[in-house]
């Protein structure tokens, strides 16, 4: 398929958490549907070298370092998407961080501070610029990252269960308030995905790989592509009807 049969075709993106794992698969999948993206997050050589290679295949493509835990910095993502591209039709907000698993009542507050400020306040941070620039030029659609442990508790950290399933909340909020102006929120959940943050800690605790595989009925863990596949589409036009939902992505593991 060339870049202009694509189901995103000229159509502007802002991709956070674009330096790895379901992000940067994201930025590929999304170029690859035609759209023309902005890549966000901290790590600047690895979104150098990602844009490179997007560009390297014929895609436009350009990236903003920045932090989702400061409005500032979103603000100003936000505004070079617009400086850059001229429009914003797309964000994928999907920057986001995990803790290990200690018992609810021996975890500190930095953990929780962390995982809220960039799970949460991250997301609250994008909405608000992004939400800005569609509602000038009539309208947009949003994907937010929650996770498996947005729908239900499982075996992670608390404050991450709370974060993702916040994230379900804001979804739906704004989901609500912005159908008026052509503006589509969702959210994906996925379930166990191949990415840094996973591969890290299967290494530290290698026992679990084969335990979280098995969570699903699938009984294996995905590519970060098959999680970019989804947000691609809820992103663009094809699911025009689908606003406030959260799509499991997670090989059936919510289901049984
Ligand atoms: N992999 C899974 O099994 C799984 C399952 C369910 C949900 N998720 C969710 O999927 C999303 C992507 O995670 P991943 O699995 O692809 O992990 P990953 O490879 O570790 O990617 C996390 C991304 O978030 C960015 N990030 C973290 N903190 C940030 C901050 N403060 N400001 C800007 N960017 C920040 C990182 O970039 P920098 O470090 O360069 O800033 C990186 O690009 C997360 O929201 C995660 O919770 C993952």
């Amino acid at each position: 398929m060339t870049q202009h049969q694509g189901s995103l075709a000229g159509k502007v993106a802002l991709i956070t958490g674009a330096s790895s794992g379901i992000g940067a698969a994201a930025a590929r999948v999304f170029t690859r549907e035609g759209a023309h993206v902005m890549l966000v997050a901290r790590r600047e050589d690895r979104l150098q070298t990602l844009v490179k290679e997007l560009r390297a295949d014929g895609a436009q493509a350009s990236y903003c370092t920045a932090d989702v835990q400061s409005a500032a910095d979103m603000r100003r993502a936000v505004q070079q998407t617009l400086d850059t591209h001229g429009r914003l039709d797309a964000a994928f907000n999907n920057a986001g961080a995990a803790v290990e698993k200690t018992p609810l009542h021996l975890m500190d507050d930095t953990a929780y501070d962390l995982i809220m400020d960039t799970n949460v306040r991250g997301v609250w941070n994008c909405l608000r610029p992004e939400i800005g620039a569609m509602l000038t030029t009539g309208g947009g659609a949003i994907v937010n990252t929650s996770s498996v442990a947005g729908l239900v508790a499982t075996s992670v950290a608390a404050p991450y269960i709370a974060a993702k399933h916040a994230v379900v909340g804001l979804t739906k909020v704004a989901a609500v308030e912005y159908a008026p102006h052509h503006i589509r929120v969702n959210a994906i959940a996925p379930g166990l995905a191949r990415s840094e943050m996973v591969e890290d800690w299967f290494t530290r605790f290698p026992a679990q790989e084969a335990k979280s595989k098995a969570s699903s009925p699938q009984n294996r863990m995905a590519e970060p592509e098959e999680i970019a596949e989804a947000a691609a589409w809820l992103c663009s036009d094809r699911a025009s009807f689908v606003t406030g939902a959260t799509l499991p992505v997670d090989g059936g593991a919510t289901t049984w």
